[in-house]
């Protein structure tokens, strides 16, 4: 069903490079959110490219402009009416095509606002509805109309549809979509729908093809990753068994054998389904990198309870102890959310706790933002933005120092970097990441780009380190 659907739009496609042939024609792209929606851009560009289109930065000098969104935090939709207040006048002067995708097409009182607001939108698609992209825009195109294309019933997964990657050294690999969690702050799994898996002989192909043409480092994406194919087995649903691969951790050591590929990330997990043969699995495989994501959301044992995260503050602590002691050489990085409802300065100093005695490698940290639909935007001890804002300061005050000293222990140490190119702000430099993802700039030759090098860590600064090729 889904390959004579991928069919449909390859046709589509086809259409559409027949009729822009030779017409030299550009798109733009802007993406929000996280790693699975920069994957799902990469989708898009691929579809587009194959389409003849080429890619351009400048929006003025693009024919199609395109916006992936994200809704986890208001933020994004401010950016998201500010971009439309200023593409209102591109569309005016040169009628570009104006295309909006992602998790925020999946609200209704966002899809309202621009029928209503924004009406030179030409298409709006929901997180569902990706691979339809290139049948949208041909009728948009074809019969000048606006397009809707928003489903609220779960996705199906489509396998081959073009690609055009970001990197030709790091790439994402979504490996499940959709959530069946429902923490209460989080929208994801309203826009995203519920938990379903790739097969595992569609996801290992997929790495090894991208271990053939050249790629070292392959992140396995999925909003809530380390529970691939949980829901197939807990319900007996059936899904085409590879090489026995029935679980996270069998995954794992599967891509850990692919030839090619040197080094393996994952995100997001969550701490309740990080059971012990993910552990062993992290722990064996040489591939995969120790530095291991692990959301925290929140250090007390109450708001941890009414955000639904089915873990309490000594649960995560015992979790991080027992993963410290099987993995050596272990990092871990979080996410946290402040000023939850309800949250007291008291249960806030429980996070503060949690995070002097982990010593994160890496703190993502967010102020809590109120998202339409969920139980916690009903709660009725929201808690004051000065409040939000004091405690968030204080968390960040601690984070930078932990994140001042940790740095310091690197200094004198050799570290493997995986090479990534020129450095952004100085062309003389190359920069790359080590296991732990510190970004380390270093005087090197181009023919050190892809590979694995030992550097030796000469000076630490805030965000990055300075190291030296090893003699
Ligand atoms: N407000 C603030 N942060 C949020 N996150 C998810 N939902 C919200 C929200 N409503 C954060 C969580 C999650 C990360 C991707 O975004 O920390 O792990
Ligand atoms: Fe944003 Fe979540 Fe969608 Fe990612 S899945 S883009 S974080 S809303």
């Amino acid at each position: 069903m889904t390959e004579k659907e991928v069919n449909i739009q390859k046709e589509y496609i086809e259409k559409i490079r027949e009729q822009i042939k030779n017409k030299n024609l550009k798109y733009n792209i802007l993406t929000m959110g996280c790693q699975l929606n920069e994957n799902d851009s990469e989708k898009l560009c691929g579809m587009l490219e194959e389409m003849g289109y080429e890619r351009e930065e400048n929006v003025k000098n693009a024919d199609i402009c395109l916006f992936n969104t994200c809704c986890v935090r208001e933020n994004a939709e401010d950016k998201l009416f500010g971009k439309l207040g200023e593409l209102k006048k591109l569309k005016e002067e040169k009628g570009i095509i104006i295309a909006i995708g992602g998790c925020m097409m999946q609200e209704k009182h966002i899809t309202d606002k621009i029928k209503e607001s924004y009406t030179f939108v030409d298409i709006i698609f929901g997180t569902h509805t990706l691979h339809r992209f290139p049948q949208d825009l041909y009728l948009s195109m074809q019969e000048k109309r606006k397009i809707e294309d928003v489903i609220d019933i779960d996705g199906e997964i489509y396998e081959g549809l073009p690609i055009k990657r970001d990197s030709s050294i790091k790439a994402s690999v979504t490996i499940m979509n959709g959530c069946n969690n429902f923490c209460t702050y989080c929208i994801v799994p309203y826009v995203r729908g519920r938990e379903r898996s790739r097969n595992p002989k569609d996801i290992l192909e997929e790495v090894k093809k991208l271990a053939s043409e050249g790629y070292k480092e392959v992140t396995l994406l999925g909003q809530n990753v380390n529970s691939y194919l949980r829901v197939e087995r807990e319900k007996d649903i059936p899904f085409e068994k590879y090489e026995g691969i029935d679980s996270f951790a069998k995954l794992l050591r599967a891509v850990n054998k692919i030839d090619g590929i040197e080094r393996i990330r994952f995100v997001s997990p969550h701490p309740k389904d990080f059971t012990d043969d993910v552990i062993d699995a992290i722990a064996d495989c040489e591939k995969v990198c120790k530095l291991i994501h692990l959301p925290l959301q929140s250090g007390n044992t109450k708001v941890l309870k009414e955000m639904n995260r089915r873990y309490t503050k000594e649960q995560y602590l015992e979790l991080v102890e027992k993963m410290k002691n099987k993995i050596p050489n272990l990092t871990l990085s979080t996410d946290i959310i402040v000023g939850f409802p309800g949250e007291t300065d008291e249960e806030f100093e429980d996070t503060l706790d949690v995070v002097r005695k982990v010593k994160f490698e890496q703190v993502y940290m967010f102020i809590y933002s109120r998202r339409v639909g969920t139980p916690a935007d009903r709660m009725e001890n929201q808690i004051a933005e000065e409040d939000k804002h004091r405690r968030f300061n204080k968390l960040k005050e601690l984070v930078e120092s932990q994140i001042e000293e940790n740095n310091k222990k690197y200094v004198g140490t050799t570290q493997k970097v995986l090479v990534e190119g020129e450095s952004k702000n100085n062309s003389d430099m190359l920069t790359g990441r080590t296991d732990s993802n510190k970004v380390v700039i270093f005087e090197g030759t181009k023919d050190l780009v892809n590979k694995i090098v030992d550097l030796k860590i000469v000076s630490e600064h805030m965000w990055y380190l300075k190291g030296e090729v090893e003699k």
